[in-house]
């Protein structure tokens, strides 16, 4: 089905529920732990990607562009959630993606192409400086930075908060450019007055992210903090036992979460319960950020 314009794509998505879960560890403390799962929010657009998008593209929309292109690895949930949406709303999208031109397409990149999206390979060092200068584009097509690390990006995270129908002591989510950590922030500040956000960080880059932060939520007003010691080995990297955890967790909770973003919050939040991190008796929520897509060869 083709839509029209982006607010008639905002009937697709519904928001999404919260779990509980039970664990010995969180029980023995009176610590309740609770999951909102995004990853339920759409099939293909999931998660923070929704999230992002949903804002941006309105503003993309307004300014009158029909034309959007941003960059990414091959593997990007994303490049991945973006080349749908344009292909429900009939937009140009062009992909200048982190690949050696000859290497067969992922499955995240098939989809994309499937969809409709125009493939560019870039090598390492190319890849590096569209980091540092974006493309020379045509007048008429958006540039979105990587990620969908943008000002407008941080609204639809702002509304995950509004979605809560009680408060809770600890928010937690995986980070990677800060962006999701931001706009939860801003979220928190009106209706979750009293939480501290952490941000358990995916990559050997979490300063760079504390200043992202900083950055695109100058006020914020709850205490915020992004976590090191969750990176195993950094970017898209993991070991068996992350995998154990994540084929454990799904044993017996029965939610799938992948080993690049979810699969580390979840296991950093397990493990800092054990270790006393979190306040006797406190509440947390963790929010399950989606891209199960971008796991399907990494890791069965
Ligand atoms: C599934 C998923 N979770 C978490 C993140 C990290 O979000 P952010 O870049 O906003 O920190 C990403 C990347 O954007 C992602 O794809």
């Amino acid at each position: 089905m083709q839509y029209q314009n982006v607010s008639q794509l905002f009937s697709l998505i519904q928001s999404s529920p919260v779990q509980k879960l039970s664990t010995p560890n969180a029980e023995s403390q009176g610590i309740s732990l609770a999951v909102k799962r995004d990853d339920l929010l759409h099939p293909v657009i999931s998660g923070n990607k929704w999230r992002k998008l949903k804002y941006l593209l309105l503003s993309i929309e307004a300014k009158g562009f029909r034309k959007v292109a941003t960059m990414g690895g091959a593997y990007s949930n994303f490049i991945h959630a973006l080349s749908y949406v344009c292909h429900l709303l009939g937009w140009q999208c062009d992909l200048y993606i982190r690949a050696h031109s000859g290497q067969p397409l992922t499955p995240t990149l098939s989809d994309c192409k499937q969809w409709g999206a125009n493939i560019y390979s870039m090598d390492r060092k190319g890849f590096r400086a569209l980091r540092e200068r974006a493309p020379e584009l045509a007048e008429d097509m958006f540039w979105i930075s990587e990620g969908g690390m943008h000002e407008k990006s941080i609204l639809g995270l702002k509304e995950i908060m509004m979605e809560l129908n009680r408060q809770y002591d600890y928010l937690v989510i995986a980070t990677a450019t800060g962006t999701s950590v931001a706009g939860l922030v801003e979220g928190a500040a009106i209706y979750q007055p009293d939480a501290k956000m952490i941000g358990i960080s995916v990559l050997n880059n979490a300063e760079q992210q504390r200043q992202d932060v900083a950055k695109l939520s100058p006020q914020a007003k709850n205490d915020w903090s992004i976590l090191e010691g969750y990176e195993f080995g950094g970017f898209a990297k993991n070991n068996s036992e992350l995998k154990l955890f994540i084929a454990e967790f799904y044993q017996q909770h029965k939610i799938s979460l992948e080993a690049v973003y979810s699969g580390k919050s979840f296991y950093a939040v397990m493990d800092l319960i054990g270790k006393g991190f979190f306040a006797k008796n406190s509440r947390i929520l963790l929010i399950h950020c989606g891209g199960l897509q971008g796991s399907r060869e990494l890791i069965r």
